[in-house]
């Protein structure tokens, strides 16, 4: 099963891509977490994206394609996979067209943008993992910890409220059009496209999911 998140920052791809993993077996691919992941080891991908994702704005198309079909090349992801913030933008959309990557469903979560704003001041993070908490909507069972290792949570430097309406600006300019363009490909027989109202509590999210995925 190969499935697409598609929803502005914020909208619970990451919180989804977790009960997705459990229930359907396959990997997330978040480039997010990858790009997180590469600041921390200080690698020279994570050197070029530090500035940029902290601005809030979008890495290159060209290093983020390479990225994605390297990580989709490998054998876990065989079976299917979960894309987590990938494709952002059309010509990121157009490149796996072109590597012949297809897929199956196409996720879409609707949330307006003052909820959006809301959810990141309370998000907490587990940087080994990609798990999502928030202090009231999904708390931890300790307080500042992961459920699974008891390590610290943290906030991640993105959410700051001016940067979180710079990345919902974003957002709207470059990832929205997809909304159209992945329509298209589902009337066109390529895909399943479903938009979730992605504002209903995080488990009836997950069930309307499971209802309609099958
Ligand atoms: P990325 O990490 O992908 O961030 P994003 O798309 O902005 O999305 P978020 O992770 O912020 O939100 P989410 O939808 O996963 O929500 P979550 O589940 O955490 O990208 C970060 C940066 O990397 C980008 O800005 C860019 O610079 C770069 N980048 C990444 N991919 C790229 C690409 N393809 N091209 C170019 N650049 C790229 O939930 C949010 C909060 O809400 C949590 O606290 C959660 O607990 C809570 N919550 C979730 N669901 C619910 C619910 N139903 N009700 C109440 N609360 C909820
Ligand atoms: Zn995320």
């Amino acid at each position: 099963m190969r499935i697409i998140l598609l929803g502005a920052p914020g909208a619970g791809k990451g919180t989804q891509a977790q009960f997705l993993m459990s229930k359907y077996g396959i990997p997330q691919i978040s480039t997010g977490d990858m790009l997180r992941a590469a600041i921390k080891a200080g690698t020279e991908l994570g050197k070029k994206a530090k500035e940029v994702m902290d601005a809030g704005q979008l890495v290159s198309d060209e290093l983020i394609i390479g990225l994605v079909k390297e990580r989709i090349a490998q054998d876990d992801c065989k079976a299917g996979f979960l894309l987590d913030g990938f494709p952002r933008t059309i010509p990121q959309a157009d490149a796996m067209k072109e590597n012949g990557v297809d897929v199956d469903s196409v996720i879409e979560f609707d949330v307006a943008d003052e909820v959006i704003v809301e959810r990141m001041a309370g998000r907490r993070v587990h940087p080994g993992s990609g798990r999502v908490y928030h202090v009231i909507y999904n708390p931890p069972k300790t307080e500042g910890k992961d459920d699974e290792t008891g390590e610290d949570l943290v906030v991640r430097p993105d959410d700051e409220e001016a940067t979180v309406r710079k990345r919902l600006a974003i957002y709207h300019e470059q990832t929205k059009p997809l909304v159209d363009y992945y329509q298209a490909e589902a009337n066109a027989g390529n895909c399943k496209y479903l938009t979730i109202d992605g504002t209903q509590p995080v488990e009836l999210v997950s069930n309307t999911l499971a209802e309609q995925l099958g």
